[in-house]
């Protein structure tokens, strides 16, 4: 290893003519990479240790490296460092530095790694940490859904399917089927540590290294589970990468679609939520508005998370094995989507906490588009042992009758609703009750006041 003086690249000795002033400013990803200085710096103590555990370096030599590596650290952190793009990397940043700081015996440093696994420890190392902080989000935001959930088991609004109105369900037991998708996210999340855990360190450039080194020990002092098992795999491999832009992406898809449900239900059309003014917009023109721009900048975002799995993935196709320059934009994608979803979850937060529910619009709409049909058929047959099918075929009649006369179905006389099946009496009428048909839903999962009760409770376990 050279002296590494003048800004000199280590391979000047070999690569004589200077470099393209153009390739090395938009070649080095330092100011993205920059971000991994920790989990670079901790690596290649870890590194150097077991170096000098396996006798391939002196004491002295490794405490030198160590003493380098720490002064690098303080530097960096207290801002003093000076980032120069002349460096490929935060990498070969410090690996200079240390040459700086250290003279020749820096150049120990490097002895059985190559940059190919080095970036690779740190990038697993960082995702793992950062894994950690979109969980704390998720469970933050499905906390907050519980509280939402508690205080409205007896909001009773219409479910939809095909934007139609469905059946009467309780608020809480909607809210809380975000909760359920959050939670996915979060396995989904937990699922990717299996990956992260394995130690690429000491797979080098991509054959491994000849010096007898010590896998298992960096494996535990960087408290990895396993070393990865195929040195060509390993530096080649960035599923985890994609692992984590999908996971974010289906999270974001999640807040998303709540977005746009708020979006929808805040409308003056549908007018079943309030955003308060901490989470609305003005109108530059139109004096009377009050826009929901936090939920479409969540909206919008989830465009952006797609892009970067999408980038990730059309990087990867048909990359041939193993390390290519190609790979060195993951790490962007990354950071990019990280930032987001934590910002993402966040904004949601603000939005669930600056809402208003307008339970008599909400009342109101859950009683029209004979929301409780479906209660009728499954009495006759639970009643009269009728096949569905018969139950089903009364029933749309006695719908088919009310819509004609204008009328809702408890506006029916017992009468007109005889005229399709003598059996019935006043009894159906409390079908037509929005509480009793959310009450009577008590099967495992479903919308009754009891079962959302002890859901919430079993929740509030978990969480
Ligand atoms: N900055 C590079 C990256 O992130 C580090 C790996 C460089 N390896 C190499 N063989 N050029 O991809």
């Amino acid at each position: 290893m050279s002296k590494n003086k003048n800004n000199k690249p280590v391979w000047s000795t070999r690569i004589k003519k200077s470099r393209s002033t153009l390739f090395t400013k938009v070649g080095s990803s330092l100011y993205i990479d920059k971000r991994l200085y920790k989990q670079d710096i901790k690596a290649s103590i870890t590194h150097v240790e077991m170096l000098f555990k396996t006798k391939i370096i002196s004491f002295q030599i490794k405490n030198k490296i160590i003493w380098g590596l720490k002064k690098i650290f303080n530097e960096i952190k207290k801002k003093k460092f000076i980032f120069n793009n002349q460096s490929e990397d935060i990498h070969m940043s410090i690996e200079k530095r240390l040459f700086e700081l250290i003279g020749e015996d820096a150049g120990f440093v490097h002895t059985a790694r190559s940059r190919n696994d080095q970036v690779l420890v740190d990038f697993k190392l960082w995702m793992i940490e950062a894994t950690d902080v979109i969980i704390k989000e998720i469970d933050a935001t499905n906390k907050l859904i519980i509280k939402i959930a508690e205080k409205n088991i007896y909001t009773v609004m219409p479910s939809f399917t095909h934007l139609k109105n469905a059946q009467p369900i309780s608020f809480a037991h909607y809210i809380l089927a975000y909760l359920e998708m959050l939670t996915r996210d979060k396995k989904r999340f937990l699922n990717n540590k299996e990956n992260l855990f394995e130690n690429p360190l000491g797979v080098a450039a991509v054959a491994g290294t000849s010096f007898n080194i010590d896998r298992g020990y960096t494996t535990k002092k960087l408290k990895f589970k396993n070393p990865t098992g195929n040195s060509i795999d390993t530096v080649s491999d960035r599923d985890f990468v994609l692992d984590f832009l999908y996971s974010i992406s289906v999270c974001s898809n999640h807040i998303s679609r709540f977005s746009e449900e708020f979006i929808l239900w805040n409308s003056d059309a549908f007018d079943l939520i309030k955003l308060k003014n901490k989470v609305v917009t003005g109108s530059s023109i139109m004096p009377q508005k009050k826009n929901p721009d936090t939920l479409e900048y969540l909206r919008g975002k989830t465009g952006i998370f797609y892009g970067n799995l999408f980038s990730m993935l059309t990087i990867l196709k048909g990359l041939p094995l193993s390390y290519f320059k190609d790979l060195q934009d993951d790490k962007e994608l990354a950071f990019k989507s990280f930032d987001q979803i934590k910002i993402s979850l966040q904004v949601m937060r603000e939005v669930l906490n600056n809402f208003i529910i307008n339970k008599k619009k909400m009342t109101k709409l859950a009683e029209t588009g004979y929301t409780t049909s479906t209660d009728l058929a499954e009495y006759i047959v639970q009643k009269y042992k009728y096949p569905f099918r018969k139950a089903y075929i009364i029933t749309s009649k006695i719908v088919n009758l009310a819509e004609k006369k204008g009328k809702k179905l408890d506006q029916l006389t017992v009468n007109e609703m005889r005229l399709f099946d003598k059996k019935l009496n006043e009894d159906v009428l409390k079908l037509f009750n929005i509480e009793n048909s959310v009450k009577s839903k008590k099967s495992y999962g479903g919308t009754s006041f009891e079962n959302i009760k002890k859901m919430i409770n079993k929740y509030k376990k978990n969480a």
